[in-house]
């Protein structure tokens, strides 16, 4: 199959409607990744999704919807501070995790009774929700395990041949998945950090709880027991008072004939001068825009990248360094 990549437009968004109600599944941009979108009615087109990424068929996939859409129509509205959640945070990168009514259909919700919806705020993917105006199913478009992308030319290189079109809406600003939060019981629960973080959360609803899974926990958001976000080539992690541990590393892989990158925030270049960086920014936002676009780069120029932990774990930092252990640890 030849696998378009077409710039959004009145017929790029035609073309993308008709093959998303064939059944078919394509590349989409969103304001964090890039999603492998499908109707998330159509139980062919879904198989299709966890086919085409290789994905464990025990984790259900996100449904997608437009600024206008009435949620309620896909699943139950149980708790007073739902409303305000999708007031503050809504177009964003915020998933809510609700009972579902049935619509979207089983196979993309594993057969459980819960829906995760999100309303992606990328203008082009507002515009394509808008014209199909169904919800759209889409997990990272990613061959499953793989760093997730954030390019329409990361989702070629991962799926050309398998889809016939992705859609290309630019970078991705925010660079990191969505914040799974759990919204049926008494308090919101993180299920997976993101860009919309705990504090932003608490302040909108009083109470927030994380319940990430930990080895042996029971898993409650079935995506974040996988190995996640490897790029293809090696990688090390170092702390952040390992610097010095993290330069004899990067010199002993070139006395071995290898080509080590570091992978740091732009604090650390001046420690790393004249070595080959892969340089992150400067705040959080910054470090979770880059951090996919680098870990990418890195697996094209680099036999091992060497990261470097941003040591603490508050706001946007809990989802960047869950990423960063998934993918380098
Ligand atoms: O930003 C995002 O969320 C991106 C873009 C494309 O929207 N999508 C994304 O999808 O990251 P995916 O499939 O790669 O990750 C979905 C996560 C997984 O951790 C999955 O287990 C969790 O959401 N999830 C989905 N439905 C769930 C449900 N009903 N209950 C609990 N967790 C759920
Ligand atoms: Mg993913």
């Amino acid at each position: 199959m030849e696998t378009k990549v077409l710039k959004i437009s009145e017929e790029s968004l035609e073309l993308s409607k008709a093959l998303l109600e064939s059944g078919e599944v394509i590349g989409m941009p969103t304001e964090t990744v890039y999603g492998l979108a499908g109707d998330g009615r159509n139980s062919t087109a879904v198989k299709r999704i966890f086919e085409v990424k290789g994905r464990p068929s025990d984790n259900p996939l996100i449904a997608h919807v437009h600024k206008d859409f009435d949620l309620e129509s896909l699943c139950y509205i149980e708790r007073d501070y739902v409303p305000l959640l999708i007031k503050e945070f809504m177009p964003g990168p915020l998933t809510l995790v609700m009972k579902s009514k049935g619509v979207v259909c089983s196979e993309a919700i594993c057969g459980g009774e819960t829906l995760a919806v999100r309303m992606p705020s990328h203008k082009g993917c507002q515009e394509l929700l808008k014209k199909v105006n169904i919800p759209l199913v889409a997990p990272s478009a990613n061959i499953s395990k793989h760093t997730s992308p954030v390019t329409a030319s990361h989702v070629y290189n991962d799926l050309n041949g398998k889809i016939p079109l992705i859609l290309d809406g630019g970078k991705c600003l925010g660079g990191i998945e969505s914040t799974v939060l759990d919204v049926t019981g008494e308090y919101p629960r993180i299920l997976r950090a993101g860009l919309i973080t705990k504090e932003m959360i608490e302040r909108a609803t009083g109470k927030c709880f994380i319940s990430e899974h930990k080895e042996g926990d029971k898993v409650k958001s079935p995506g974040v027991k996988y190995t996640h976000y490897r790029p293809k080539c090696q990688t090390a992690l170092y702390e952040t008072n390992q610097v010095d541990q993290a330069i004899k590393r990067y010199e002993k892989e070139v006395a071995n004939g290898k080509t080590p990158y570091i992978m740091c925030e732009n604090k650390y270049a001046k420690q790393f001068k004249g070595k080959n960086l892969l340089l992150l920014g400067e705040s959080g936002e910054e470090v979770a825009s880059n951090l996919y676009d680098k870990l990418l780069e890195g697996e094209e120029r680099a036999d091992i990248i060497i990261a470097i932990s941003m040591g603490r774990e508050d706001g946007v930092y809990m989802g960047i360094m869950n990423r960063l252990k998934k993918a380098c640890g």
